[in-house]
């Protein structure tokens, strides 16, 4: 895994916008795995304003993101629907129908996986994808457990995950219980993979994940198995690392 530490928050969202100003720039049809959270929303702003300026061009993008809630409304505020439109859809020149997320409206949420999972394989996985890592370890909701999924899957969410993404609701009894998320052998079909990591909370598990260790009880560790990964942090996240 490759390791850059930025000075803060600001410099990790630029490093990483370049990375995905790359892809673009090599590939105009490039495929971009996104995820939610406020780790990458700087990141995303980075890459509305290089369209802006004309650097970057959407037109023939395709993105499939990581993970939603289920069952959530895509109206809803929280929807990691709402949350791409808000961030990055409505700001660039994507066009509607190669905008993919898992459905949280889906009526049955194992069809629903499975369907996703062949449309990952259809657009032949990610270009890049990034990710951002769960105070526990977790990426997109693959939690720590005794073991782990390979395919995208309906999930249960962890009290501290819950506890985590409570700071987005009215209280933690909002935070949906469930959601379908990409599982490890999704993520590893991408051809790049971006980790971002802010801030002390996050020190622990960027810790962890540099101990070179496999533990399905830190998911994110399965990332050193990744042939392109490079973690992205900051030094407050890099803090713990000796
Ligand atoms: P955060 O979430 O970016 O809101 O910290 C990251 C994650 O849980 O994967």
């Amino acid at each position: 895994m490759k390791v850059i530490v930025t000075k803060n928050y600001a410099e990790m969202s630029a490093v990483a916008a370049d990375m995905f100003k790359g892809v673009l720039t090599a590939k105009k049809d490039a495929v971009l795995g996104l995820a939610t959270g406020s780790t990458p929303e700087g990141m995303y702003a980075c890459l509305v304003d290089m369209y802006k300026k004309g650097e970057l061009d959407f037109s023939d993008v395709k993105s499939v993101n990581l993970d939603e809630y289920y069952p959530i409304k895509k109206s809803d505020d929280q929807s990691y629907d709402f949350f791409m439109r808000k961030h990055l859809f409505s700001h660039v020149n994507m066009k509607e129908e190669n905008i993919h997320l898992p459905n949280g409206e889906a009526a049955d949420a194992d069809v629903e996986a499975c369907e996703y999972e062949k449309l990952i394989d259809s657009l032949g996985g990610a270009d890049i994808q990034v990710l951002g890592i769960g105070r526990n370890g977790h990426i997109g909701f693959n939690e720590p457990d005794t073991y782990l999924l390979a395919d995208t899957h309906l999930t249960g969410l962890t009290a501290s995950t819950i506890e985590a993404n409570s700071r987005f609701f009215a209280s933690e009894e909002d935070v949906p219980k469930h959601a379908l998320t990409m599982g490890i052998g999704s993520i590893f079909k991408s051809k790049k993979i971006v980790v971002m990591a802010s801030g002390k909370e996050k020190a622990e598990a960027v810790k962890t994940l540099l101990e070179g260790k496999i533990r399905t009880d830190c998911p994110a560790t399965m990332l050193v198995l990744h042939r392109d990964c490079t973690l992205v942090c900051d030094e407050d996240a890099y803090s713990l690392v000796k």
